[in-house]
């Protein structure tokens, strides 16, 4: 049975928890999504974590929180100096509109629109809503972004999905072979990652650029405990602007980040050592900005996948 319930998690604050429980009464499948910034904390695939969230979060309502499934809209950083960091949608407090289930899935949908507060900061009207469906199979995301003003806006959008690993040193990434990516920590040179396979050893902070690279494949994220537990995971991506005359397909650029142990201890709310058990990759539309007109829309796509069978997963490595 697919079924829905609201609590109050850490910090008091309110969340959706949704989840599959079998006839047994065994929960198997289970995501948790907070109304502060609709971050979405957790997902458990058969009882196995697969979301980080940081031991150090904070959980004031205030501060994003450190870990899950921060929104990031309408900006990726902070090109414009009056929106915070990664904007302002990771810190508002976003409204439940519905939540549905059928025999195969569970679905919430969250919505934001303009305040008086973004309007200072960001004088557009917007309409946000966030879906996540869970499924024995998947966890899909898509933020839709429309323009219900009679200005147009430029706007970045961006999923910061913090995916959970057992150590980065026992971590292989495959599908950035042969892309362009703008390297934030060499002060934001473009180069081509030209490794069959990319492994963490040090920071890590870089754009992979759909617009110059071509098409880029799902990622697969393998993590090797030991021999026998390798689990993987594989992120598949879309956007599309929705445009008054038809619906165009966007760039979908893929950010990889993992702060290494200076910026992790320089994080307050990250230990020490909270990079070992964390990799974000994150789908965006963070090349340049896009234009949506009055009444267009920007649908951003993620799903997540874990992979089981190892023939699959060795032709999507292999690839
Ligand atoms: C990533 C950026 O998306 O988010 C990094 O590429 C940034 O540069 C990281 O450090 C975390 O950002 P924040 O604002 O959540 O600390």
């Amino acid at each position: 049975m697919w079924r829905t319930r609201n609590e109050l998690g850490n910090g008091d604050l309110p969340k959706v928890v949704m989840e599959f429980c079998s006839e047994a009464g065994v929960v198997e499948h289970s995501c948790e999504i907070y109304l502060f910034g609709a971050t979405l904390t957790s997902w458990k695939h058969f009882g196995t974590e697969k979301i980080f969230v940081s031991p150090s979060a904070i959980w004031n309502g205030v501060k994003a929180i450190r870990g899950g499934i921060p929104l990031v809209f309408p900006q990726f950083g902070q090109p414009n100096t009056s929106l915070p960091q990664h904007g302002f949608a990771r810190i508002k407090n976003w409204d439940l509109s519905s939540t549905t289930s059928d025999t195969k899935s569970v679905t919430a949908e969250f919505r934001l629109r303009d305040d008086g507060q973004t309007f200072q900061q960001w004088p557009f009207h917007f309409a946000l809503t966030y879906t996540v469906v869970l499924t024995a199979s998947s966890l899909h995301c898509n933020l839709h972004i429309s323009n219900i003003g009679e200005s147009p806006f430029c706007c970045q959008a961006l999923l910061h999905t913090y995916l959970t690993i057992g150590n980065i040193n026992d971590v292989s990434i495959f599908g950035f072979t042969g892309l362009s990516y703008l390297d934030k920590v060499e002060a934001g040179v473009t180069a081509v990652d030209s490794d069959h396979e990319r492994i963490i050893r040090s920071e890590v902070d870089r754009v992979y650029l759909e617009e110059y690279s071509g098409k880029i494949p799902d990622i697969i994220i393998r993590s090797i405990n030991n021999e026998s537990d390798v689990t993987s995971l594989k992120v598949m991506k879309r956007a599309t602007h929705v445009k008054i005359g038809g619906v165009e397909d966007k760039p979908v650029d893929v950010v990889l980040w993992n702060p290494w142990i200076e910026k992790s201890t320089a994080l307050v709310d990250m230990p020490n050592d909270g990079y070992l058990n964390f990799l974000c990759v994150e789908p965006g539309v963070v090349q340049g900005w896009t234009d949506l007109l009055p009444g267009e829309c920007l649908s951003l796509n993620q799903e997540l996948i874990p992979v089981h069978d190892s023939k699959e997963e060795q032709n999507l490595t292999s690839s």
